[in-house]
């Protein structure tokens, strides 16, 4: 039989690992990545509670992004509202410290799809399908 004592220590050493985290990657670098295809455009317009990235139009192909620090407290977020030809005034966070603190410790990216928008999991390399987009 193994001994339980020491299941006691992992939030202590999950706690610390966090904190750590949070000092290290004091800038994270977002981007979004328009591969709608056929030539069709994407108009973003992305913000946080301290900044207005400004409406931003990302031709077929093209990309936009930007950097930023993540704040202590855990709050950083930027949240985007966009458009294409079938989708109006999607909102979505590019960044939210909750979801994105270990899953884009350094970098988030995002690829937008005509079938939805994938993000990069920086802790596995893959990216990921996050969101269809609404009927
Ligand atoms: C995308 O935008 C460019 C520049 O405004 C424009 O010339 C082009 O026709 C647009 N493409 C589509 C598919 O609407
Ligand atoms: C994006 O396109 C819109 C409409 O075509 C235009 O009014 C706006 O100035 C453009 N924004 C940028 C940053 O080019």
């Amino acid at each position: 039989m193994k001994p339980p004592g020491r299941i006691g220590y992992t939030p202590v050493f999950v706690l610390v690992f966090c904190l750590c985290n949070i000092v290290l990657s004091d800038k994270v670098h977002t981007s979004i990545m328009n591969r709608l295809g056929n030539g069709r455009n994407l108009t973003i317009h992305c913000q946080s509670k301290d900044d207005d990235l400004g409406q931003q139009n990302i031709s077929d192909g093209s990309e936009f992004g930007w950097d930023f620090s993540v704040n202590v407290g855990g709050t950083t977020l930027f949240y985007c509202d966009m458009e294409w030809e079938k989708v109006q005034q999607y909102h979505f966070d590019a960044y939210s410290f909750a979801r994105d603190f270990t899953r884009c410790e350094s970098q988030c990216l995002w690829l937008i799809s005509t079938e939805g928008m994938y993000g990069l999991n920086g802790q596995t390399g893959y990216w990921e399908f996050m969101y269809y987009w609404p009927n």
